[in-house]
């Protein structure tokens, strides 16, 4: 309490993500936008969905951007695109975010989790390659936190076996490959991206995207976003009703102009936690720079002495929040572990026990960071 009093008297609350911070600085604009829709009462479709699709298409330098009501949602419109047929074999890495298994799961596939490398936290090459059987149909790398997984591996192996690749880009919009350049989630056949408030592109709800650069392809998505209809009432293959809402894209038009703004505020704070923390034999930094640049999504730092909650619970009680993403692998998930297959999972299974994320969003303050820096040292020192 005294800590909390302490920081109360000298600066703004921590938090893991300031959305009102961020939000106040676009606000007129973003009234105005909504504004206009209501205004125009087009609240399904129209033009300002599909002027904020082609904007996500140019920003992403690909060919064609659907929108649809939620990453989740993407990711499924993505992989009911394919035709994959049922106990076909997807593989995904065993550390992530629960979407992207689930999909695949109820889609009637078979989700083959794969083991990450400890380095990215990102989908290991090496075992994708292992895990490839005749049944592979689909890879879906997920560029976890902020930074792409090796596509030109990935993409290698793809191209070698005839392999679908997704890329889950829910957490890394705006990063830029090493290899060609290009930005994440426009390298595979397919990008899925996610507008939930507290990515780095976030709206005020639910919404997600689809990109990609294949034209056949991005007809099938529109049509199985739509009910798998390309004509009013005329039902061609069984689709859903994922839609972006018109008052979403009017806010994500403004924060799409935003972005690489926010992004450069993410990598400034990363960068100030890099410097102070580097010190600090007990903990792994997050490594940019691999396959992409890092957009920091989440700044997770690896705790290796082991010693991951009681830190978390020390910086909680002196007022800094911290989250563990993510606390269990998929494999030793209740609902998914009778149903997947995989190999050796270690990296993913020690992960879960040594990751924790730091506050990042585009509003800390020098002063924030240089006082959660300098309790995670006095945690150190005070053994
Ligand atoms: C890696 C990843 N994939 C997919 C999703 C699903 O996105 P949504 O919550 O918009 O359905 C998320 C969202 O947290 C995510 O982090």
């Amino acid at each position: 309490m005294f800590y909390i009093n302490l920081i109360e008297k000298t600066m703004k609350n921590i938090q893991m993500v300031d959305l009102q911070g961020q939000m106040q600085r676009i606000r007129s604009e973003v009234d105005e936008e909504i504004s206009k829709v209501i205004d125009e009462c087009k609240y399904i479709g129209g033009k300002v969905v599909s002027l904020f699709e082609q904007s996500l298409s140019t920003y992403q330098r690909c060919k064609h951007t659907i929108s649809c009501a939620s990453g989740t949602d993407a990711l499924q419109i993505a992989i009911m695109a394919l035709e994959l047929e049922s106990e076909d074999e997807v593989i995904v890495p065993a550390f992530t975010y629960a979407a992207v298994i689930e999909v695949v799961l109820l889609l009637g596939l078979k989700p083959v989790l794969v083991d990450v490398d400890e380095d990215t936290y990102n989908i290991s090459v090496e075992a994708v390659r292992r895990a490839i059987t005749d049944r592979t149909k689909a890879i879906i790398p997920v560029h976890l936190f902020g930074h792409m997984a090796d596509m030109q591996g990935i993409m290698t192996l793809a191209d070698k076996h005839g392999i679908w690749i997704i890329e889950d880009n829910a957490q890394s919009i705006g990063s830029i490959s090493t290899w060609n350049g290009r930005r994440s989630g426009t390298l595979g056949h397919i990008g899925c991206t996610s507008f939930f408030p507290t990515k780095n592109l976030g709206c005020l709800g639910d919404g997600g995207a689809i990109n990609t650069n294949d034209t056949a392809l991005r007809k099938k998505m529109r049509m199985v976003a739509n009910h798998g209809q390309q004509q009013r009432y005329i039902h061609d293959c069984i689709g859903v009703n994922s839609r972006l809402d018109a008052i979403q894209a009017a806010v994500l038009t403004v924060q799409l102009k935003q972005l690489d703004t926010y992004i450069s505020q993410r990598k400034n704070a990363a960068a100030f936690y890099d410097q102070h923390l580097a010190a600090l034999k007990e903990l792994i930094l997050p490594r940019g720079n691999v396959y992409s640049d890092h957009v920091y999504h989440q700044y997770t730092i690896r705790v290796v002495d082991g010693r991951r909650d009681g830190l978390r619970a020390y910086l909680q009680d002196r007022g800094i929040p911290s989250s563990v993403y993510y606390p269990l692998p998929a494999h030793h998930q209740k609902a998914y572990a009778n149903h997947v297959r995989h190999a050796n999972l270690d990296t993913s299974t020690r992960l879960c026990e040594e990751v924790l994320s730091l506050p990042m969003h585009t509003e800390l303050e020098e002063g924030q960071l240089d006082y959660i820096c300098s309790q995670i040292h006095s945690f150190y020192s005070n053994g």
